[in-house]
Formats: C-alpha cells, structure tokens, sequence
C-alpha cells in the first residue's frame, strides 16, 4: 500500500509530453474558472456566522469551494472534506432518529438481595443493561460520541461477563449515520448485591454481541458477507413501469472529458450536473462507473470500472437528490420507446444538447423527457462543469450536502478513533510533490523534516499521547523519531481493516460482482482526513508547522 501516493511522483514522469500539455492547459483553464467562482461567491456573502451549524448554503458553498478550488491540479490532494464535515443535516424520514439515549441519572442498580441468585450475573437482566448504561455516562470518551442506543446484553465467554452492543455517532459527524460499538463487560456482585462493573474491554472487544440484528436484504443481495452493516442500502433504484417512465423527467450527460481526472474535478462537475438537474427540476442520470485517476492507484495508471459506492455514500445520495442509475435508464428508455413505437406515436420526447453553451437557463421551459447533453468536443470543452459556468453559476447550486464520504470507509474512520478511545491528536504532515518543489515551498521541506516535528510538536502537544499521522508520505518509516515521545499511529498500522479478512473487504466484494477491490489512494485520503478531523488537538501543516503557503509562495 505504501507505493500508492509514491505513485503520484512517478506517474509524473510516466504521463506522455503532449498528455501532459493537455492537463496543464485544463488546469490553467480550470484555475481561472475557479478563481472567477470564488470572487463572485465571496461579493456574494456579506456576513455568517463563524459557527458551521448555522451556514446558509451560500457560505457552505464558499468553504466548499475552497477545499476544491485548485485542488485539483495544485493541491496535494491528502484531505478532502465533504457534506458530512460541513453542515447537519436533519435526519430522513425514513431512517432512525438520532435521539441520543439519557445518561441514567438513577443510582447504580442493585441485585435483589432475597432472590438467591444474587452472585449469579443474568446478562438479559435489564438491571445489566442500565448499570452499563451508567457506566458508559460516566466514561472518559462520552464527550466524543452520543450514545444512540442499545442492544439487549448477551452473554460473554465466562460467567459474570457480558457482551453490550450500541450505535453511536461522533459528535464531529455532522450526519445522521450511526457506527456500532460493541464491548465486553465484567460485573460482579459488590458489597450487598449491588452489581458493579469492574471491568470493561475495549473498542469492540464484546464480539458475542457482534451480531446485526438482521434487516431484511433484498433477496437478490448476495449473502457474502457475515458481519454487515446492515444499516447500509445502497441498491440501485429502478424506475419501474412505462408510465412511471414517462412522467419523469429526465436529464443525462454522457461521459466528458472529466473522466479519469483527479476526484476534486470529478465532484466538481458531477455537482455541477446534479445541480443542473435539480435547477431543472429534473431527475439526474448517473453513471456510477468512476474512473480513478492514476495519481491515486498504486500502479499510477488510470483504473476504470471503479465504483461510485467505494467512495460516495449512494443511499444518501438518493435520499438527498433525485438520480437514476444510468444502465437501468438506458435498458427503460429503449425498452419504452420501442414500445411506445409500435404501439404508435407515444415515442419518448428528447432534446440533444451537443455543447455547454447552451445554458440551463435556456433548458428551462423545455417539455422533453429526456435532456440529453452529449460533451463530445475535444478537452477543455467537454468538462461537464462547463456548464455551470457563466450567468449559468448564479442559477445552479452545486448540492454538496447530498455528498458524503462512504459509510464502508466512515466505519474504518470509526474503527481507528474507537480504537484509540477518541482520546488522540493529530497532526497532517503535506509532503509528496509540494515538499519537492522549493520554488513554490521553500521550507515545506524542511519543516516537515523528522527532527523539525519532533521539534514542533512536543512543544504543542503532551508526551506520549497518542498522535495519529495523515500525511502523503510514502515511507512508513519517516516518522520513527517521533515514536519516543509519542504513541503514532499511522494508516498503514490499520490495514488488517480492509485486508481480505475485513468487513470492508467482504461488503466491497460484494458490490463488485465478486472480485476484490483495492484500498486505492483516494480511499487513504477519505479515511486520513475524517480520522484527523476527529482528533482533540489539530496541527495543520500549512498554520503550524511552516510558514510557507498552502498553495504556494505569496499566496497567503
Ligand atoms: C490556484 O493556483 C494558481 C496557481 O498556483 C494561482 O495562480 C491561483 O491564484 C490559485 N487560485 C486561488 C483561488 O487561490
Ligand atoms: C425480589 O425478588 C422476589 C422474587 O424473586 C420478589 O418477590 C421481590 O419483590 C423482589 N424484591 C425487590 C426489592 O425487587
Ligand atoms: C435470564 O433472565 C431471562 C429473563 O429475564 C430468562 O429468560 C433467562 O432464562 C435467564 N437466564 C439465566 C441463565 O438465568
Ligand atoms: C452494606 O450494608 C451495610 C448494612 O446495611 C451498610 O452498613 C454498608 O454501608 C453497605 N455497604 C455498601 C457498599 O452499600
Ligand atoms: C433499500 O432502499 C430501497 C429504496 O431505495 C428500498 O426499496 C428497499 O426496500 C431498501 N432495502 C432494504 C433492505 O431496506
Ligand atoms: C417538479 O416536478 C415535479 C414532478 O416531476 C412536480 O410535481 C413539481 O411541481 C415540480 N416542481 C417545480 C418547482 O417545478
Ligand atoms: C467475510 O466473509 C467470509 C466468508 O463468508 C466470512 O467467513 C468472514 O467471517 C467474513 N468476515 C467478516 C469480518 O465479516
Ligand atoms: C495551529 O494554527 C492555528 C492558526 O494559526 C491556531 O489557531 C492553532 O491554535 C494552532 N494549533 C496548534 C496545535 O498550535
């Protein structure tokens, strides 16, 4: 795994000249769309509020657009922020209310001293339950989770022992999503048949109350799997019937010239499509065929056939916007425009759209089914975020709430922290290409030099704490001198969490026809940033540990 973001430098140099004069113009092109972006959205907002619970979209869009903008092309590309980091959102109908449970405020319960089982601990006694309840009120790591609920204890290995399941959220999660803990309890009988917890097991050590209870699967799921999140429902939505077909409108871009770009271009545009279409209010077709750009895989090569789900949060997205997948569009369209031929007249309405310039505005009154925006002219006019650029960019907001990272990776986010107890700091150390280039970073080199961060951050952070480490340097070794005075913790230690024995590995397996999947760069990037995002003390490479500007010299 190590060579994954070591790929990025070497792809460098495999990229042909011409290919590279290609994405140097793009990103010029695209640089200059975004800087026009930002200073009307800045002109736009006069005043917000600091606290990020209370960001118009305006603002939300600002921030937003200031992860993306230049990332693409100059960022370092080793965090990225999505909805779920940015802005709470209320939760749907149709999932659990997040309804945290109330610390037991009544006393620790006690065994009933006259029965004669008052050595004998019964894990389904809901006296069990609320003494664990009270003890997880009083636990050093509630002020980082809310607690939501909890499973009926089961019995543990050795008498006296129970296993207690519940769902929690991080309190830095802005989303609805609920993460499960599960952990081993050893009571006793204290003075006077009181029952006492005088032992508890870390982060899911109680696996006899592993088990999900089962959520019904559709019965084509494949059943791989035997420990899943059962919460997750990211199946593909059919559009059903013909009339259900037909009183839908629909709008569909074919493949531009985005594919295979870096994943901040991706979002960027795949918004500015979904934005598009609910400016229309129209339902947006969906490929969820991604192509990962080589400076996230390991081989430095661009990889097809990768999934939206890997990455992205499907359910949410569906709940959050209207889209449709793209096969089953197209298998529906054909099928009910034949029909609809034969049967005569009753075809299905479509207006080709071959070029960005025409506007979204202009496609407003249009009475068609289906808008079809076609992108076939040569790089850069065939980037879908063309055609929210312009006048185009006052009418269509990009809907960046409806995009959250994967709940497969949120829960390897929440492994890690859960196995720190919450209770770490965290330090984001850029280096890669930008610690190359002394031009543009004349000390990022040396500030993120070994000795430097030992020398910084023992000055800002307590001994031997544990530091978790996102960063884009390849050499697992690199932050060795550290280890003496704190407890790093670096990605690579967690790779048992998606090896071929990990739930990660069967639920991505099962979304993938079978075949494994590759923990790709990108995913390294979601999972380094919501792990740093969740820890007490921040240190930031570009506030803290040098003076050199995120993007470059005399940029800040
Ligand atoms: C993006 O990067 C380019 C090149 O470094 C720079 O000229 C431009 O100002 C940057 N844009 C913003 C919005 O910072
Ligand atoms: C104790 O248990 C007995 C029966 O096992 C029951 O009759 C009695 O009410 C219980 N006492 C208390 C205080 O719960
Ligand atoms: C524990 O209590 C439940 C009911 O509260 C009972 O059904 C079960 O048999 C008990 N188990 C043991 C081992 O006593
Ligand atoms: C146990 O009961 C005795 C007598 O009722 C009392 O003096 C003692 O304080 C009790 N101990 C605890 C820990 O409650
Ligand atoms: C998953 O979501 C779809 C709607 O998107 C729904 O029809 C289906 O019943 C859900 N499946 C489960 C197991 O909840
Ligand atoms: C959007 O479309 C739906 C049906 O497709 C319709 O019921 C609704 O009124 C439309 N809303 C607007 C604002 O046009
Ligand atoms: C993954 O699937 C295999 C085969 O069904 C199963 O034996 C294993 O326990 C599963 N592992 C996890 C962590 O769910
Ligand atoms: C990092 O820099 C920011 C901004 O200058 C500052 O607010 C924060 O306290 C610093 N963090 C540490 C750990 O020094």
């Amino acid at each position: 795994m190590k060579e994954s973001a070591g790929g990025t430098a070497q792809s460098g140099a495999d990229i042909p000249l011409s290919q590279k004069l290609i994405k140097v113009i793009g990103n010029v092109c695209f640089s200059a769309f975004v800087v026009s972006v930002l200073v009307v959205t800045v002109i736009a907002i006069t005043y917000q509020p600091p606290d990020p619970w209370f960001q118009s979209s305006a603002a939300l869009t600002t921030s937003l657009s200031a992860v993306i903008h230049n990332s693409t092309f100059q960022n370092d590309d080793s965090l990225l922020r999505t909805g779920e980091d940015l802005v709470p959102l209320p939760s749907p109908s149709n999932s659990p209310p997040v309804v945290s449970v109330p610390p037991d405020s009544a006393p620790l319960p006690t065994l009933n001293a006259s029965s004669p089982s008052c050595d004998v601990v019964n894990c389904s006694d809901p006296r069990v339950l609320a003494a664990i309840k009270e003890f997880n009120s009083r636990t050093f790591f509630r002020k980082s989770i809310v607690f939501l609920s909890y499973d009926t204890p089961v019995p543990g290995p050795k008498p006296g022992e129970c296993d207690a399941a519940w769902r929690f959220r991080n309190r830095k999660e802005k989303s609805w999503r609920r993460y499960k803990d599960y952990r081993r309890f050893r009571l006793g009988p204290g003075e006077n048949c009181t029952l006492d917890i005088v032992f508890v097991g870390k982060f899911r050590s109680g696996i006899n109350a592993a088990k999900p209870r089962p959520r019904p699967r559709s019965p084509s799921a494949p059943t791989v799997a035997q420990i899943t999140d059962v919460e997750i429902n990211d199946t593909i939505p059919i559009v059903g019937s013909e009339s259900e077909f037909k009183k839908g409108k629909y709008l569909y871009y074919t493949r531009g010239g985005d594919y295979c770009k870096g994943m901040n271009q991706y979002l960027w545009s795949f918004l500015c499509g979904l934005g598009e279409a609910q400016f229309l209010n129209r339902t947006f077709v969906m490929d969820l065929g991604v192509c990962l750009s080589g400076s996230y895989t390991p081989s430095g090569k661009d990889e097809e056939g990768k999934d939206f789900r890997f990455y992205f949060d499907f359910e949410h997205l569906k709940e959050s916007a209207s889209v449709v997948e793209e096969g089953e569009f197209l298998r529906d369209w054909r099928r009910w425009d034949r029909a609809g031929g034969k049967k005569g007249g009753g075809r299905i309405s479509v207006r080709k759209v071959p070029t960005y310039k025409v506007t979204p505005m202009q496609l407003k009154k249009d009475k068609n089914t289906i808008i079809w925006r076609q992108f076939d002219g040569p790089e850069p006019e065939n980037y879908w975020y063309r055609v929210c650029e312009g006048r185009a960019a006052k009418f269509v907001q990009r809907p960046w709430q409806a995009i959250w990272k994967s709940k497969r990776l949120m829960n390897i986010v929440s492994e890690i922290s859960g196995k720190m107890d919450w209770d770490y700091d965290a330090v984001h150390v850029v280096r890669g290409w930008k610690a190359q280039d002394i031009k543009l970073w004349p000390n990022l080199d040396a500030d993120t030099s070994p000795e430097a961060l030992v020398d910084k951050l023992t000055k800002v952070l307590k001994p031997m704490r544990n530091l978790y480490i996102a960063t884009n340097e390849p050499f697992y070794n690199y932050f060795d001198k550290l280890r003496s005075h704190f407890k790093v913790h670096l990605l690579d230690d967690y790779k048992e969490m998606w090896g071929d024995t990990s739930e990660w590995y069967n639920e991505t397996v099962a979304l993938n026809n079978g075949k494994p999947v590759t923990f790709d760069g990108y995913m390294r990037v979601a999972v380094d940033t919501e792990v740093l995002y969740r820890a007490k003390t921040q240190v930031e490479t570009f506030s803290n540990l040098t003076k050199d500007c995120k993007d470059g010299i005399n940029t800040c």
